[in-house]
């Protein structure tokens, strides 16, 4: 039996729609709501701190300009990535990474870090994130899960950090995937929910792998997903998806 400690449920990008995506408040805000898993992204500035972020470049969710490879951690800590979402979360800041690591030990939160490196920075990143999984849960049972849609990424990690678990990300999974994940030694594969059905799922559970979704915000679909064996579902949609299925908050 392959190391599986997660709920079924995982807020997407700390807390799904309700709060500026990949920032403390985010994670806090799904926290309160029951979830005890949550996925965001990482990648690396150039100087190498590892932070929060899902795009490659600053405009779509901060005030600044311009693409992160290209900023110092110093210089991101300095922009607002809340007030684009809403005037409540003004002021909100791009996190790094090892600050929502203490955070999620301490309130006893699961993660499934996504490594998404900057272009060109793929062996790089997935190192320096896996040395830093390793260090901070070193002193505890269970690990965050560590995904990528780059294999680059992944094997690197893979090679700086063995014992953690790791999940390959594909948009739309096949049958060659088999070999991807096992020359990773994945545990898991996460793919875009439109993109598989109940003879997808049974390939990749039949194999020994686990599969999860993203991103799931309909209650109609999720049971659907359900019915086929789903492992994991990342949602956007947290108040709803928690109404309907307070089972899959917890592990089990
Ligand atoms: O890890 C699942 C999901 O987050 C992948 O897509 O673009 O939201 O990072 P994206
Ligand atoms: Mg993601």
């Amino acid at each position: 039996m392959k190391y599986w400690p997660y709920p079924k449920l995982f807020a997407h990008r700390g807390g799904g729609s309700l709060a500026p995506e990949n920032t403390l408040a985010a994670i806090k805000r799904g926290r309160a709501m029951g979830y005890i898993a949550v996925e965001f992204d990482v990648k690396l500035s150039k100087d190498n701190v590892a932070v929060l972020m899902h795009d490659s470049t600053l405009e779509r969710t901060t005030n600044g300009v311009g693409a992160v490879k290209d900023k110092g951690g110093d210089e991101l800590q300095l922009l607002d990535a809340g007030a684009w979402h809403s005037p409540e979360f003004k002021g909100e800041r791009i996190p790094r990474f090892t600050d929502i690591a203490h955070f999620l030990l301490v309130h006893g939160v699961m993660a499934n870090v996504e490594i998404k490196p900057c272009e060109g920075r793929e062996a790089e990143t997935g190192r320096l994130v896996a040395e830093l999984c390793s260090e901070l849960w070193r002193d505890h049972a269970v690990k965050p899960l560590i995904s990528s849609f780059s294999f680059t990424a992944l094997q690197s990690a893979v090679l700086a950090a063995p014992e953690l678990p790791y999940g390959l990300l594909i948009k739309t999974p096949a049958e060659d995937c088999l070999i991807k994940l096992k020359e990773i030694g994945c545990v898991s594969l996460h793919c875009n929910h439109m993109e598989i059905d109940a003879a997808i799922v049974r390939l990749f559970q039949d194999n020994g792998y686990k599969i999860l979704s993203y991103t799931v915000n309909e209650p109609e679909r999720a049971r659907e997903l359900v019915s086929w064996g789903i492992d994991g579902m990342f949602t956007d949609n947290l108040a709803v998806m928690a109404r309907e299925f307070p089972g899959y908050l917890s592990p089990g």
